[in-house]
């Protein structure tokens, strides 16, 4: 019996039951799943002693890279396409499809007027962003928050180089306007490596994998009544487009940074001429109806 498929069976059915009394359903459900995986996984790839003590250490590790600033947890379930799928699955299909938070939204942005430039530095091609936020049938979201982050030119956020950025340098938290409209100033981002100087980076070393990113602008947006969406808008004419090291690019979210030549729009945005314009339409779904509550029956007491 020891060491036979059957043996194997009857540990993975041990622990499996050993959850049955979990008092709250969903919470037993993900970890019975977790269980039969993770052993159909060791049935599957039969790690050794070795491998297994060197996944725990390199699970510690990650751990151990993190700080305030930096997830590397987070950054292990990008480079695996585990936070893409998680988005994926979740998506019900009534708005703008959603992708990857990432590692970097660690500190709150701070609040911006429509119009305000979220690029302190100065240094970059100038752009101009424009949305427009509307609910799954058209209608306008007003007062909905944007909070938006982005990297510099060279590719880097704010928290990378707190000695070199100002802190809220591509960031901001906007609202939109009555017709659900917000625009702002900023330089166009750049492709850029996600960090490598972790546990994550020797994985993408060990396996021949790059770590690039294509360039890109984050949002999260949350209006009453409806589901908060997570998502990106992608620099079309960026590298990298097709090989995302964190799997996160959705045709639907690429769009183009025009070069506008016009000097007069250029001063009706208040930045200089040429400078690329993006516009971005951004769709929430509504949040679903809670069901009702069935009425207590005699039979009930
Ligand atoms: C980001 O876009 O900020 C990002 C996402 C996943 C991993 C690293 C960075
Ligand atoms: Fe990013």
């Amino acid at each position: 019996m020891p060491g036979t498929d059957e043996a194997a069976e009857a540990i993975t059915a041990a622990v499996v039951d050993s959850f049955r009394d979990t008092p709250d359903p969903r919470l037993r459900e993900l970890l019975q799943g977790l269980v039969r995986h993770l052993h159909d996984y060791v049935r599957e790839v039969r790690p050794t002693t070795q491998e297994w003590e060197h996944a725990v250490d390199y699970l510690t590790a990650v751990g151990q890279t993190c700080d305030p600033t930096r997830q590397e947890f987070i950054l292990l379930s990008d480079v695996l396409g585990v936070s893409t799928l998680v988005e994926t699955v979740n998506e019900r299909g009534g708005g703008t499809e959603s992708t990857v938070l990432g590692p970097f939204h660690v500190v709150e942005s701070p609040r911006r007027a429509s119009g305000d430039s979220v690029a302190l530095m100065g240094a970059g091609t100038p752009c101009v962003v424009s949305l427009r936020v509307t609910s799954a049938d058209g209608s306008p979201l007003a007062a909905a928050s944007v909070d938006v982050w982005q990297c510099t030119e060279d590719g880097f956020y704010d928290v990378q180089q707190p000695d070199v950025q100002p802190r809220g340098n591509g960031r901001g938290l906007f609202r939109t306007d009555h017709e659900g409209r917000l625009w702002f100033r900023t330089v166009v981002p750049s492709h850029y490596p996600i960090p490598t100087d972790g546990p994550v980076g020797r994985l993408l070393l060990a396996t021949g994998r790059h770590p690039y990113r294509p360039a890109h602008i984050h949002f999260i947006v949350e209006a009453d009544g409806h589901r908060p969406l997570t998502t990106h808008m992608f620099v079309a004419d960026s590298p990298y487009q097709d090989s995302d090291a964190v799997f996160a690019v959705k045709e639907s979210l690429v769009v183009d940074f025009a070069q506008v030549d016009d000097a007069d729009k250029a001063r009706a945005y208040q930045v200089t001429a040429p400078f690329r314009m993006a516009e971005f339409d951004i769709v929430v779904e509504p949040e679903p109806e809670p069901e009702p509550k069935p009425e207590p029956t005699e039979d009930a007491w």
